[in-house]
Parts: C-alpha cells; structure tokens; sequence
C-alpha cells in the first residue's frame, strides 16, 4: 500500500487510538487461564493481538470458541474489501469477548506450531506461559519475528525448569513444559517482554520468583496481576511473584499511548491543538511525553478511572510554536523504545541535533531501527545517521521524497507523521504495516485533517 502525503494541513481535533496492544496481550492470557468468566472490551483488532488470540484458542479450549469468534470478527473487519483501510477496523475493536477460562493447569497440547505472525510479545509471553504446562509447543513466527532474539526469554525458563530450545537462538523455538521452581534472575537487557514471560512461568512455579532488570520497564503485567490479587510485589526494576490462580475478571482496554504518540506529533509538527480521550495513561508508558516537552511539545494529562490497575484519561496537546532538539539518555531509552521511531522523525524538524545514546536494543525491533530511521530520514530529505550505538538526526527539515516502511508498522507511521512538515509531498509504501498495531492509522489522520492520497492498494 503507497501513499502520498501532502503537507500544508493541520493535524487537530478530537481522537481515540485503538486499544493498547501490550495490555490486550496481557489482559487475553489472563482471561483464557481465569477460573471462570472474564469479560474484554476494547481489545484493538491489531494483526498481533490477533495472534495472541489464535495461540491462545490452540492451547485453551474452554476459552476456544468465543477466541476464535472474535479473532475472526477481528480479521474480517479490518481486512474486507481487500484492505485495512476500511474505517470499520476500529469497530471490531469495540466488539467485547467473553471468554471462559478453565485455570492455568487446563493447558493443553495445540494441534500444531503456535504461529506468532509479527509479534514478539506474543511468542516471549507464551513461552513463558507454557512454560509450566504439560504441553510441548513449538513457536513460529514471520521472517521478520524469526531473526530476533529468543535466548534472553529461553535462559530463565532453562533455570526455572523448562526444556527451550531455540534455533540459533532464534525462533523456531520449542517448549516442552514442566514442573517449575522459581528463580532469583537478573536480565542483562531491560525488557518488559523477559519479565512478563518469567512473571507468567512463575504464576505456576513451586516458590518464589524474582526478577531484576537494569532499568525499568513498563508494569502492565505487575499491575494486572496486583489487581487481580496475586502475591506480587514490585518496585522499579525489581519484582516477586509466587504461584497463584487468578479468577475471571471485567475490563475495557484503554487507548494506546504508543499509537497516540504518532498524533501528538502530527498536532506538534503542525501547530495544531489536540484531544486525545479514553487513553491509557500508565506512567511506564508516558515519558516520551517528557522527552517532547524538552522538544517544546506540551500536553497535560487527567486520569479519569482506572481498568484492572491501569490509569486511564484525557490527553490534551496544546499548539507548539517551535521544535529544539534534546538528547536521550541510555537509562531513558526503555522508557521509550517504542517511541523512538516517531520522536526521531519529529527531530528532522526541531532545531539543532538530537541524540539516541546506547540505541542498540533498536536493532532487534521490528525491523533494524536504527539502520530504518537514518535511511528513511535520507530517503525523504533529512539527515540522520547511526554511530555505533547512537542514533543523531540533525533537525535541517525533510525536502520530501519517498520511504519504504520495510515491514515496520512504526516506521510507516512516524514517516507519515513527520511528512505532515515536509517542504514538499511525500511518498510512503508498506503503509499496510501501520495494522499491526494502528488498524485505521490513515482514516484517522484523514479525520484529523491530513491530505493523503492511496496511490496503489
Ligand atoms: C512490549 C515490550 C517492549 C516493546 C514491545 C512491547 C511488551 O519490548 O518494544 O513493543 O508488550 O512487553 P521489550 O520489552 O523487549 O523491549
């Protein structure tokens, strides 16, 4: 999918953002291992939630039919009329699920490979899950979920018990579960997906579980658990569980901050005021906000309720009249490493240099990111380049041109954004990617007032 995006438009008004992946992944594998009912609204209709669903339906047959209902509901909606540009892709967002959930010991054996498409939340969670069941897995994905690291997930799970093996230290992996014990264990890469993945082995270990990380990371799942009553102590960078078996549970995903952040930088990039609403608002998720306002973008948040221990709000952008480059530190880099993509394309407009320091973790994103923002800053008329471990994106504007997403559903997205402020049109091609986590991205700029035409489906 290619398109053309013309700037001189502002991005302003009223929005939602599809629900949070990182929580809906979460969210799906406690209510498919619940004892009993559990109701999810607002799951995001996003192709890797989806396979969460799908892995899910494999391994839990209670949980089975109503899964594969919705994930069907899901893929439909998003992809009819042979697209996912159709506006209804957010509709099947809205679709609640009930799933009935028959505890975390009625694992069963899936028919065959669980298939995590994309997304590698999805394959390191589960690993971790099926990590103490009776089953033996084995956890495929695209070309390109299958070149990232496995080995930080598949070590701890070796040390609780489990059987991993890996491919090069890559995916295929295969799981063969077993009686865990829990382990005291210190991640050398800060990742929330390495914590989620021990945290839910350690929900049917035999004693305790504790995790440390060099940094901290975003707490959905200490937080989800803590709510649910689980044993779970957490303070930043640190975190124990003990075994326990949640019951069912009610909950409406909030809005995404990840995909939001693609908005507040179109409003930033053109001077425009926005309003975000329904939006989660956890504060491991928010920093790139202060990373923003050292850019000169600024925004006030309201929590307004809270859904299974998540904060959830109003987003308010106010109009920016210009943008200065800042430095990212490595210790802040967790925080927002999902942002950089977007924060790096917003600095091809803001006034001087502005550093990535000890980017490395980028390169086993998605796609290589630190290799695909400094090219796709070049292909559209900026300058941008990576030593080393750094990334600096010198803010001398975008002259226009054309970028190719490469697969990476973020990439495609803060391309889009930035081009919002180039001097002349730009074209974007895979912008289908922006469904893996943002189905709707293209309507909702649309919406907001960006001029963007689809030059080939
Ligand atoms: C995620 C954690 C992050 C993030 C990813 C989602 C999660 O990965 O980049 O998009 O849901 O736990 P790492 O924890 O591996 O950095």
């Amino acid at each position: 999918m290619n398109v053309r995006i013309t700037p001189g438009e502002r991005l302003s008004g009223n929005a939602t953002v599809p629900g949070d992946k990182s929580i809906a992944h979460r969210w799906l594998i406690l209510a498919a291992t619940a004892e009993g009912k559990s109701l999810l609204r607002g799951l995001p209709a996003s192709l890797d939630v989806r396979s969460t669903a799908a892995c899910l339906a494999a391994v839990a047959p209670a949980a089975r039919p109503s899964l594969e209902a919705w994930a069907e509901k899901a893929a439909s909606a998003a992809e009819s009329h042979g697209s996912t540009w159709n506006p209804t892709a957010t509709i099947a967002a809205a679709e609640p699920l009930e799933v009935e959930g028959e505890g975390l010991e009625d694992l069963h054996q899936p028919a065959s490979d669980l298939d995590c498409g994309n997304s590698g939340t999805s394959m390191r969670l589960l690993m971790g899950l099926l990590a103490g069941s009776a089953s033996t897995v084995r956890f495929v994905g695209d070309e390109s979920l299958s070149g990232r690291p496995m080995d930080r997930v598949a070590e701890p799970l070796r040390l609780m018990g489990a059987s991993v093996e890996t491919t090069d230290a890559h995916a295929p992996v295969l799981v063969k579960g077993a009686k865990l014990k829990g382990i005291r264990y210190s991640t050398s890469t800060p990742s929330a997906q390495v914590k989620s993945s021990v945290l839910f082995a350690a929900l049917s270990a035999e004693g305790e579980t504790v995790l440390e990380e060099p940094a901290p990371t975003r707490d959905h799942t200490e937080r989800a658990l803590a709510a649910l009553g689980a044993p779970v102590v957490s303070s930043p960078g640190r975190v124990g569980l003990r075994s326990f078996q949640h019951e069912g549970f009610e909950a409406t995903v909030p809005g995404d901050p990840s995909s939001a952040a693609f908005l507040i930088a179109g409003a930033a990039l053109t001077g425009s005021s926005m309003i975000i609403t329904d939006l989660g608002l956890n504060p491991s998720r928010m920093h790139y906000l202060s990373v923003m306002e050292r850019m000169g973008v600024r925004t006030t948040l309201h929590v307004e309720r809270s859904e299974l221990g998540e904060p959830v709000g109003t987003l308010h952008v106010e109009p920016a009249t210009s943008l200065t480059g800042t430095s990212i530190s490595g210790e802040e880099l967790p925080l927002v490493i999902d942002e950089v993509p977007v924060l790096a394309l917003m600095a091809t407009h803001a006034e001087g240099e502005t550093w990535f320091l000890g980017a490395s973790e980028l390169k086993v994103k998605e796609s290589d990111r630190l290799r695909a923002i400094a090219s796709g800053i070049w292909s559209l008329g900026g300058h941008a380049g990576d030593e080393g471990e750094d990334l600096v994106v010198s803010g001398l504007g975008l002259t226009g041109g054309r970028a190719d997403a490469g697969g990476d559903h973020r990439m495609a997205m803060a391309f889009a954004v930035a081009a919002l402020a180039a001097d002349a049109p730009c074209e974007i091609s895979g912008m289908e990617a922006a469904a893996v986590s943002f189905p709707g991205f293209i309507q909702t700029l649309e919406a907001l007032g960006a001029r963007i035409e689809v030059l080939e489906k």
